[in-house]
């Protein structure tokens, strides 16, 4: 059994970004266990402070996969501040985390044209100053998200079909 995480990177109840993670859970082959994180439960990181309950949660559920499927929207050329703050919190001790040596796929999403390429960039340089091992496939960036839903739901069929072959590659490695 393969067990990934998957984390999204918006918190907005409509979140396109959060449908398309929706929607590669529901792909998933038999074999495969997903949990998503809660990474709105999470305080902001301060380092006099161990995170509670919430945080040490997140931690056990990263230690726990043989992978981390991460699922977020751009904002303002980068990664949201949420994400962010679950990773840095999750990022202890440096160097030597639950992130250390994790496969991990990134997958970003705008409502514009360039698919969040930005953040795809920024998340990569974040996973490897954590020693995690962002996965190499064709990038995954998904423009136009918004409309690629259905009644909440991500339907649209050709974004599907190109993370297919990246997720199969993907939990070869992580398998
Ligand atoms: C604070 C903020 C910053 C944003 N910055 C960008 C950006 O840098 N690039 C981009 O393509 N879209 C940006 N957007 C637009 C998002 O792509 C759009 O709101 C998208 O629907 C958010 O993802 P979601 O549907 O998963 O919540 C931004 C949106 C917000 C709220």
């Amino acid at each position: 059994m393969t067990k990934l995480l998957f984390v999204p990177g918006s918190l907005r109840a409509g979140a396109s970004s959060t449908a398309l993670l929706h929607a590669m859970i529901a792909r998933l082959p038999g074999g495969t266990t997903a949990e998503t994180a809660d990474i709105a439960a999470l305080p902001h990181y301060n380092a006099d402070h161990d995170g509670g309950p919430e945080t040490a949660r997140l931690l056990a559920q990263v230690k726990a996969a043989d992978g981390v499927v991460f699922v977020t929207p751009e904002y303002n050329y980068s990664v949201p501040g949420v994400l962010k703050n679950a990773i840095d919190w999750a990022s202890r001790p440096g160097y030597n985390s639950v992130f250390k040596g994790k496969p991990c796929l990134i997958v970003t999403t705008s409502a514009g044209a360039l698919g969040g390429v930005r953040a795809q960039g920024h998340l990569r340089q974040i996973l490897a100053a954590m020693l995690a091992e962002p996965f190499t496939w064709q990038e995954i960036v998904v423009p136009f998200a918004p409309k690629k839903l259905t009644d909440g739901t991500f339907t649209d069929a050709e974004t599907l079909a190109f993370i297919d072959p990246a997720m199969t590659a993907f939990l070869a490695r992580c398998g």
